[in-house]
């Protein structure tokens, strides 16, 4: 486990200390989805360093192991005395009671995964408000035999005698199910039982609070020197450039390298936008022709994104340089980012992050030594909901916090084969409208992406009395939670039918229309 480091002024309300469970980060966003400020630290978080922090509550998250595994995680056992109120969410359930004297059971032979109806023993505190037979996310192989002295049930399911535990006069309390999860009818409930009663939480922490301090915090780190962020017109960077132009004003300059890539009108509309409407001092960098030159002859995915990276970073260093000097280098790096990238570049003398790679959504590289910036990164501690709400409340408009995700090498990606720019045009028009139509059919806003993607295989087709040998436009619409899994939207016929008359008709270069209907995995989303 990588271990994490508080780097924020604001000290977490709420900490949850991490097993490895997949749902640790889940637990953080409940946590503030009651507008309580909580962070994810290392489960090797020692009882002094809490102290320090002086939350008013601490989550520990459930894990894979079992407790009594060789190198199985455990906790400072000096947390149980420090008189803060403790929720063990499964493992850190299991690891409670172990550690306290009690026992548990590894093959009890009940595992229990999926839904399970809770039945209430006692719905005072924790369970307060907490139905009677809810359904209860479970998900573990081993469970509690026995309690540690002062522990009392809660509530039990069919299979599992103690799925929530409490020692109140300790504050102590433990849970075998995962409140976080959806499927937990009640989850929410039991969360802010823990959260405004037992720990005593006030709703604090809102976009406003969070935009206020990042103000403040990033004034008094930059002071009068110079800010450059690389523009991309997704919602991080825009959120970004909105925040930071409200902090600094002109000490921003935000470059937008045009690589050809783009949406169609995208380029024009971030221009418009940013600097025209919003004064936001943008340097429109067009690249296009550099960007096409080097992927001549280029057919293989792999190596395309890796050109296309690093004449990125050609362009961003020669224009930094043209630009600058710049001292700060703002990124977009969200709290997820953060968590599973432990171990950053740390510059010794001022304790500043230092920028090894250009984030960007191009991960290749590194920035001469040379041309280091060190970084201002004021959405670290968000996650990407928490961007969307803080970009919204900045003035952002729907279309920028509802954009699609799109892959930094943009359509060059969406091209199979060689990228032309004949091909990248027919593809911007048959994109826009598959977007277009999707919009107008109100799915929009509920599907993950929706996109084109152009096939270098031609085949014939016949148009009034003339036979064609066109390309065809695959469409691809998933829906999606994290872009992790998908699954493909199911379309009505209809609007599929307006897309493929669409296309086949405005489109040049364009006779055939087919439906991508594979889910991830085994597919991905992209198709490279
Ligand atoms: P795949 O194709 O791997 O994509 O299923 C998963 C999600 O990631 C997006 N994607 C990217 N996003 N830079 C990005 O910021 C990239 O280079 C990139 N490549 C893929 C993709 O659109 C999907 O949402």
């Amino acid at each position: 486990m990588p271990s994490f480091s508080v780097d924020t002024q604001r000290k977490p309300t709420i900490i949850i200390l991490d097993f490895g469970s997949q749902y640790s980060e889940l637990i953080a966003r409940r946590i503030r989805e009651t507008e309580v400020f909580s962070l994810v630290m290392s489960h090797r978080t020692s009882a002094n360093e809490l102290q320090e922090l002086s939350p008013k509550g601490i989550i520990l998250s459930g894990g894979p192991n079992s407790v009594y595994a060789p190198g199985a995680p455990l906790c400072d056992p000096s947390i149980w005395n420090l008189g803060i109120p403790i929720l063990g969410v499964c493992y850190g359930m299991q690891l409670m009671v172990h550690q306290l004297g009690g026992a548990v059971d590894i093959a009890s032979g009940k595992a229990e995964y999926g839904k399970a109806p809770l039945q209430v023993d006692d719905s005072t505190s924790l369970l307060n408000k907490v139905v009677n037979g809810s359904t209860m996310w479970m998900s573990h192989g081993d469970a509690v035999k026995e309690l540690p002295e002062g522990f009392v049930r809660l509530a039990h399911t069919a299979n599992t005698a103690e799925a929530a535990i409490a020692a109140e006069k300790l504050r102590l309390y433990g849970v075998q199910f995962h409140p976080e999860v959806v499927h937990s009818t009640h989850g929410m409930t039991l969360i802010k039982n823990f959260v405004y009663e037992i720990c005593g939480c006030r709703p604090d922490w809102t976009t406003t609070t969070f935009i206020d301090e990042a103000v403040s915090q990033v004034r008094a780190q930059v002071g009068q020197k110079r800010v450059l962020l690389a523009l991309s017109g997704g919602v991080d960077s825009s959120t970004l450039a909105f925040l930071l132009h409200r902090a600094i004003g002109d000490q921003l300059t935000c470059m937008f390298i045009d690589q050809g890539f783009m949406r169609k009108g995208e380029p024009e509309f971030l221009m418009q936008f940013f600097d025209k409407q919003f004064h936001i001092n943008v340097e429109y960098i067009n690249a296009r022709k550099r960007f096409i030159n080097k992927l001549q002859g280029i057919t293989d995915p792999e190596e395309k994104r890796k050109v296309i990276g690093a004449e990125f970073i050609r362009v961003f260093e020669e224009e930094s340089v043209r630009l600058g000097p710049f001292d700060y280098l703002a990124q977009g790096t969200l709290y997820p980012d953060v968590i599973e990238s432990a171990g950053t570049n740390v510059d010794p003398a001022t304790g500043e992050r230092v920028a090894v790679k250009i984030k960007s959504h191009h991960n290749v590289g590194g920035l001469p030594k040379d041309l280091q910036f060190k970084l201002v990164e004021p959405l670290r501690r968000l996650f990407k909901d928490e961007v969307r709400k803080v970009g919204r409340s900045l003035g952002l408009p729907e279309e920028i916090v509802r954009r699609h995700p799109f892959p930094g090498p943009g359509l060059a990606i969406r091209i199979l084969g060689e990228v032309t720019n004949q091909k990248l045009n027919c593809l911007r028009d048959a994109d826009l409208i598959v977007r277009e139509e999707i919009r107008q059919a109100g799915f929009y806003n509920d599907v993950w992406q929706a996109f084109a993607v152009l096939l270098p295989v031609c085949s014939v087709g016949v148009m009034g009395d003339q036979r064609t040998y066109d390309w065809p436009i695959v469409v691809r619409c998933v829906s999606s939670e994290d872009g992790m899994t998908a699954d493909w939207s199911r379309l009505p016929y209809e609007t599929l039918e307006c897309i493929s008359n669409r296309i086949v008709n405005e489109v040049e270069g364009v006779n055939r229309v087919v439906l991508d209907i594979t889910s991830k995995p085994p597919g991905t989303i992209e198709w490279e």
